[in-house]
C-alpha cells in the first residue's frame, strides 16, 4: 500500500464546534459541507472528523451509543454518505475516529452482552482521568465495571475474542463505505494488566498504558481488516515514549502508520497533573522535539501537532496571543510544518485562534473540566485558582465555535450556540484569509512546500543553538540539499548566522544587518540551500 499520508496534511474537524447549518446552535455535517471549498483552499489533503456517531454525549461523542448511526444533532447517513462524496470529488480524504476503548453505557451491547465489559467483585483504588474512582458499582449485576473515563464510558474487554470480531466487523463497514481511515481513540489503552494492581501513589499507568497485548492486538487488526485497505491510521497513544513508538509504526511491525505523543503537551505542567501547568522553558520543547525526530527517522513515522480538541490553543500557550499573535502564530506553524512528519491543524489554528476566559464555571461544558472544578471545590481549593488553571488549559478552550466572520456567534450558528463563541471574533475570523498576509496564507504555503520540496518528508534533523532559550532553530538534510529553519519564540530581537540558500519564507520582510540575520520578535523564517555539496 503506498504511503501517501507521508506527504500529506490533516485538518482535525470537532464537528459540534465547526458550523452549524440548521441553527440549533449544534454544528452538523451539512454546515462542513458548506466549508469544503475553504478547506480544499487551504490545501490539506486528509480531514478527521472527531467522532459524529450516536451517542447521549456526556464526552461530547467519546461516549458512543452506535457506531453505525449518525449522531442527530449532526444528521443522517445520507448527509454523511454526501459529504464523503463530496470531499472525494475534492481530491480529499475522510479519516473517522475511531473510539473502542469503551462505548457509551447506553450502547446496547452493555445491557445485552455486559460480558464484552470488564468486571470485578471489589475495586481497586484507581482513579478515572475524569476525576473520582474508576470503578461504577452495578445494581444488576452485583459488581464493578472498569470506566477509565467517566462512569458513562465502560471499558471494553478487548480480552474476549467476541468484542474483538465485533469491532473489526465495524471497522470493515465503515472502510467499505469508503472511508480513507482512523484516528483511533486512547488505543495504548486497550490491554489492561489483568491482574489488575493498586496504583502505586495514584499512578496506574503503567498497569493499562501500552499493556500486555496491545501489540497483539494491533497485529491481528492490521492483518484482519488495516491491511486489506489503502489507508491511514494514527493512534492517539498518551504516555507512549519513543521506543514505543517505534514499536507501533515501524513498518515491518505492520500495525499503525504513526501515533500521537504527548511528551510535548506535558512539559507546562508541574506533576502528572494537566491543571499544575507552569510556562513552558524553551530548551525543554527543543529537546523533546530533537528526540522524537532522531528516534523515528527510518524507523518509523511521527505525526507533528500543537493543537487538538484536548489542547489549549497554542498559539496562547506557547506564542503570545496579545500584541505578536499572528507574528507567533505563523512562527509556530513554520517551526512544526518543516519538520519529518506528518502535520495535524486544528479548526482555527488557521485562524490564530486563542483561549477563552469565561468568568463563571456555568459557561464551561466539557465533563472533565466540571468534574475536575466539583472534585477541587470539594477539596476546598479557591474558585479563582480553579478558574485559572481552566483557562489556561480546560479543553474548552479548543472548542469554543469556529470564527468565521464578525457576524453575531462569528457566523458559526444563527441559533445559540452550544458552547459561547470567544468574544474576540470581531477581530478573529476567516474573513481576513484573502489577505496574502494572513495566517491562513502562511499555513497554505507551508502546505504547498510539503508537496514540492522531498527534504520536507525525508531529510534529517539537526537541532542548532541548542542550549539558547529563545530561539527554536534546525536544519533538514537530504540529497545534497539543506533546510534551514529559524523561529523566535520570543519577544527579544536576536541576531544570527545568516544561513546558506535561497530564503523560501518567513513572518516578516527580510532584514540583515552586518552579514547577520536579523530576527524580531516571534520571527520565524526558512531557507533552502540546493546543490551537492554539504557543509
Ligand atoms: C481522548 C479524546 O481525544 C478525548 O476527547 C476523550 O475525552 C477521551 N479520549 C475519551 O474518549
Amino acid at each position: 500500500m503506498g504511503e501517501w499520508w507521508k506527504k500529506s496534511v490533516v485538518y482535525q474537524i470537532y464537528p459540534r464546534s465547526f458550523m452549524d447549518a440548521n441553527g440549533d446552535g449544534i454544528g452538523d455535517l451539512q454546515g462542513i459541507n458548506q466549508k469544503l471549498d475553504y478547506l480544499a483552499g487551504l490545501g490539506v489533503d486528509i480531514l478527521w472528523l472527531s467522532p459524529i456517531y450516536d451517542s447521549p454525549n456526556d464526552d461530547n461523542g467519546y461516549d458512543i451509543r452506535d457506531y453505525q448511526k449518525i449522531m442527530e444533532e449532526f444528521g443522517t447517513m445520507e448527509d454523511f454518505e454526501e459529504l464523503l462524496e463530496n470531499v472525494h470529488q475534492r481530491g480529499m480524504k475522510l479519516v473517522m475516529d475511531l473510539v473502542v476503548n469503551h462505548t457509551s453505557d447506553e450502547h446496547e451491547w452493555f445491557t445485552n452482552h455486559p460480558e464484552y465489559y470488564i468486571w470485578r467483585d471489589e475495586p481497586n483504588n484507581w482513579r478515572s482521568i475524569f476525576s473520582g474512582p474508576a470503578w461504577e458499582y452495578d445494581e444488576r449485576r452485583k459488581q464493578y465495571y472498569l470506566h477509565l473515563f467517566s462512569k458513562k464510558q465502560p471499558d471494553l474487554n478487548w480480552d474476549n475474542p467476541v468484542v474483538r470480531e465485533e469491532v473489526y466487523r465495524m471497522m470493515r463497514w465503515w472502510l467499505d463505505k469508503g472511508i480513507d481511515g482512523f484516528r483511533m481513540d486512547v488505543i495504548n489503552m486497550i490491554s489492561k494488566d489483568q491482574s489488575f494492581p493498586d496504583a502505586i501513589d495514584g499512578n496506574s499507568e503503567p498497569y493499562f498504558l501500552n499493556g500486555p497485548k496491545v501489540h497483539a492486538y494491533l497485529k491481528e487488526m492490521n492483518e484482519q481488516v488495516l491491511s486489506h485497505y489503502d489507508i491511514v491510521t494514527v493512534g492517539e497513544t498518551p504516555g507512549a515514549a519513543t521506543e514505543d513508538a517505534k514499536r507501533y509504526t515501524a513498518a515491518d511491525r505492520k500495525e499503525l502508520n504513526m501515533i500521537f505523543t504527548f511528551e510535548h503537551m506535558n512539559l507546562d505542567q508541574h506533576s502528572g497533573e494537566k491543571w499544575d501547568f507552569k510556562p513552558l522553558e524553551l530548551t525543554n520543547l527543543k529537546k523533546n522535539l530533537e528526540k522524537w525526530q532522531h528516534a523515528l527517522h527510518e524507523e518509523g513515522w511521527n505525526s507533528l501537532y500543537w493543537n487538538n480538541h484536548d489542547q489549549p490553543r497554542v498559539v496562547s500557550r506557547f506564542g503570545n496571543d496579545g500584541e505578536y499573535r499572528i507574528e507567533s502564530a505563523k512562527m509556530l506553524a513554520t517551526c512544526l510544518h518543516f519538520m519529518q512528519g506528518t502535520p495535524y491543524i486544528y479548526q482555527g489554528e488557521e485562524l490564530g485562534m486563542t483561549n477563552v476566559q469565561f468568568e463563571t464555571i456555568g459557561d464551561y461544558r466539557d465533563i472533565e473540566t466540571l468534574n475536575m472544578y466539583k472534585e477541587k471545590r470539594e477539596q476546598g481549593v479557591p474558585e479563582e485558582d480553579i478558574l485559572k488553571s481552566i483557562h489556561a488549559k480546560g479543553r474548552d478552550n479548543a472548542r469554543t465555535p469556529m470564527q468565521w466572520s464578525d457576524a453575531p456567534n462569528g457566523g458559526f450558528t444563527t441559533g445559540t450556540p452550544w458552547l459561547q463563541v470567544n468574544p474576540n471574533y470581531p477581530e478573529i475570523n476567516a474573513e481576513h484569509i484573502t489577505d496574502e498576509d494572513s495566517i491562513y496564507a502562511c499555513y497554505r504555503s507551508l502546505i504547498s512546500f510539503r508537496k514540492t520540496l522531498d527534504i520536507i518528508t525525508d531529510g534529517d534533523f539537526t537541532l542548532l543553538h541548542r542550549e539558547d532559550p529563545e530561539l527554536f532553530a534546525y536544519t533538514r538534510k537530504a540529497g545534497g540539499e539543506k533546510l534551514t529553519v529559524f523561529c523566535n519564540f520570543s519577544e527579544n530581537t536576536r541576531r544570527v548566522e545568516l544561513p546558506e540558500g535561497e530564503r523560501l519564507i518567513g513572518n516578516y520582510k527580510a532584514l540583515e544587518e552586518n552579514g547577520e540575520l536579523v530576527l524580531r520578535p516571534y520571527e520565524a523564517c526558512a531557507f533552502l540551500k540546493k546543490g551537492s555539496t554539504l557543509s
